[in-house]
């Protein structure tokens, strides 16, 4: 038997295979294709305190190798979440977490401080990297001093296990970790998207409504793990890698790195199965390398005998 669990602080995560936020909905919309409780955690679409209608359409555009999406945030706040929503996501047999947001300091306590009462929600993935919002995301995000003060007050309301999105918008995404671990998060998550646009030729318009859009998918991917390699040197807490995993082969590559976990995103839109397919890929792969232990790989590329 491999053992591919994996820990932050004492919360267990059955599988280090979670699916990124905004890419899986709540969780329900997977129901028909695969027991959803396989999955290490789930992190459901991001939620503001209050009602949000997101950006104008069109807001999403496919690109070489990758997806552009500018969606603002769509839902439909903490008020519906606690009615609707809960009391479904609860059932799950997994870790439900919940990507937090918001337009000022103020919303992110508040949201916080809300989410902190709900028993069945272990932990928060605190999004200062929303790169498709005016007020607040990315913002927050890409300047250290407001990343650091909105951080610490989270930190301060809430108790159970913080983990900070980060954003790959920034000069040295190492310096905004090392924040995020300072202020008490006890694991990064990485990359959001990469701010890009497009434009379409024949109507001489860029494609999406708000000209510039977050890009995922396999383009990012190089970027991406070149980001969490040198994070995870830089930090103690675990690091989750996010970016353009679509295979067991990408997954493997952000463990070698030092990711202690991974988050499939784009993947979802084209397979609505590759979580899966990775959880089983990576069984195999370290049943037939010989490993008893995920974390044996680990950072493995950084071990002083290769
Ligand atoms: O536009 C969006 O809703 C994207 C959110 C994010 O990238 O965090």
């Amino acid at each position: 038997m491999v053992n591919i669990g994996f820990n932050i602080g004492d919360l267990h995560f059955k599988t280090p295979v979670l699916t990124a936020s905004g890419t899986f909905g709540y969780g329900s919309e997977f129901d028909d294709f695969f027991d959803v409780s396989i999955l290490g955690g789930i992190i459901l679409k991001g939620i503001t305190l209050e009602p949000r209608e997101g950006n104008p359409y069109p807001r999403m555009v496919e690109t070489p190798s990758g997806m552009l999406n500018s969606v603002g945030l769509q839902n439909k706040g903490l008020e519906y979440f606690e009615k609707d929503i809960y009391p479904q996501v609860s059932a799950y047999n997994t870790n439900v977490l919940l990507n937090i947001n918001g337009s000022t300091v103020d919303d992110y306590i508040a949201l916080a401080y809300r989410i902190n009462k709900l028993e069945k929600i272990p932990a928060v993935e605190l999004n200062i990297s929303c790169p498709n919002v005016k007020m607040g995301g990315m913002a927050f995000g890409t300047n250290t001093e407001t990343a650091r003060t909105v951080i610490k007050k989270v930190r301060a309301v809430y108790k159970k296990k913080l983990i900070v999105k980060l954003s790959p918008n920034v000069t040295d995404i190492v310096d905004f970790a090392c924040i995020a671990q300072e202020e008490g998060a006890d694991a990064v998550s990485l990359i959001n998207t990469i701010l890009g646009m497009a434009i379409d030729t024949k109507s001489m318009k860029p494609f999406l409504s708000t000209i510039t859009g977050g890009l995922s998918g396999p383009a990012v991917k190089p970027a991406a793990l070149r980001m969490v390699w040198q994070v995870a040197k830089a930090v103690s807490i675990p690091v989750i890698g996010i970016g353009g995993i679509m295979n067991t082969s990408d997954a493997l590559e952000f463990f070698l790195a030092g990711a202690s976990a991974v988050q499939i995103g784009t993947a979802s839109f084209i397979d609505p199965k590759a979580s899966v397919r990775i959880i089983e890929g990576l069984e195999q792969y370290l049943g037939e390398k010989g490993f008893s232990n995920i974390k044996e790989i680990v950072g493995y590329i950084n071990k002083p005998n290769i």
